[in-house]
């Protein structure tokens, strides 16, 4: 069984839940013929390394394995110099510009190494550019964890729908936005009240701007208008605007006239907006959860609806690109 060496870059939450993730399904993947072993786990002061594999029940632990496999080695030192078969990029992104991951995807394709990644903002940032570069070194940049948390949009466009033209693309692309709205009409409530329930949830986080004001919407509907409709866009191109002007009565008022109101990210038109869903259509999905509609030329209609986040259901798509590679 060939082995494939997995660096893993940031141990958060969507970190630690590719670890659980791989320790729960061990048995199935062996049962693939699949053999993923973690070599290099690293943080922000340092990282852990053992090229026989490191023990992820200790790793999650913080355990001793960390004493004794502890290095100063950074990030981009590790890539390097252990040139792992995939670097998993899974730091949190800054959309200004995209970096601490932007320096690891660009470090890990240069060497020659495959990456898999759920951080938007290098993608937002400079989608061609590291395709390309990619491309130049044969080997893969998988993304889907980007978009949608657990929801399979990008590979299953690349896979099974390929055949087909896409003619538009629109949804809610994020939880958190759309609990908010899903609170404020159930409850009757205000956007900072729904905010405050969501952060005590951990649903949002402490500073929810990027989630409130569009910003991480604008950055999939930067990655989706790339990956499947061809546009060679970035994140300045996209027309944002969130819902921190939504006001309970505005909510009211669309009840009463048969609609929702939901953040919607527009693929074909680039633009990020609170629009009018009718109610019971399939976009109209209520607390954390996402939804995307694709209008194909031969396929239709087709709506996807998931988890768009969290630590365990992001793994689900962050492990379908690392068994692509791996396979
Ligand atoms: N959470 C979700 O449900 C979800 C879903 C889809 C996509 N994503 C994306 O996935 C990425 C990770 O999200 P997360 O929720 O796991 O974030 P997180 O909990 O904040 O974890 C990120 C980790 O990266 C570490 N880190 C920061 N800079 C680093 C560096 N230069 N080198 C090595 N490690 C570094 C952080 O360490 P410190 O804590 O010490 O700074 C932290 O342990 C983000 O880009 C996020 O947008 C998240």
């Amino acid at each position: 069984m060939k082995t494939t060496r997995i660096a893993i870059i940031g141990f958060g939450v969507i970190g630690r839940g590719f670890a659980e993730v791989l320790l729960r399904k061990k048995k199935y993947l062996r049962e693939l013929g699949v053999d993923l072993r973690v070599v290099a786990i690293c943080e922000v002061d340092g990282s852990l390394v053992n090229e026989g594999g490191i023990n992820l029940e200790e790793a999650l632990k913080g355990g001793s394995g960390k004493k004794r496999d502890w290095t100063p080695l950074k990030a981009v030192d590790v890539i390097k110099k252990h040139k792992p078969d995939i670097v998993l990029e899974l730091t949190p992104g800054n959309i200004k510009n995209g970096e601490p991951g932007l320096g690891h995807i660009i470090t890990a394709l240069s060497n020659g190494i495959n990456v898999v990644t759920s951080n938007k903002a290098p993608l937002a940032l400079q989608f061609y550019e590291l395709m390309n570069l990619a491309r130049k070194n044969n080997v893969v940049l998988g993304f889907e964890a980007t978009v949608g948390g657990a929801m399979p949009v990008i590979n299953l466009y690349q896979s099974t729908l390929r055949i087909n033209r896409i003619r538009s693309i629109y949804g809610i692309l994020n939880g958190t936005s759309n609990f908010v709205l899903s609170k404020m009409e159930e409850e009757a409530i205000s956007l900072d009240d729904a905010v405050k329930e969501a952060q005590e949830l951990g649903i949002a986080e402490s500073n929810p701007g990027y989630d409130i004001d569009g910003i991480d919407t604008a950055a999939k509907v930067t990655i989706l208008a790339n990956s499947l409709m061809n546009k060679r866009v970035s994140f300045k191109d996209i027309k944002i605007k969130g819902i921190r002007e939504i006001t309970p009565k505005a909510i009211e008022l669309a009840r009463k006239h048969g609609y929702s109101i939901k953040l919607i990210g527009d693929i074909k038109n680039l633009e990020v907006s609170p629009r009018l869903v009718v109610k019971g259509d399939p976009l109209d999905v209520s607390g954390s959860l996402n939804a995307i509609m694709l209008d194909t030329d031969i396929a239709g209609e087709i709506t996807i609806v998931g988890r768009g986040a969290g630590a365990i259901e992001t793994a689900s798509s962050l492990l379908s690109d690392v068994l692509e590679i791996a396979r």
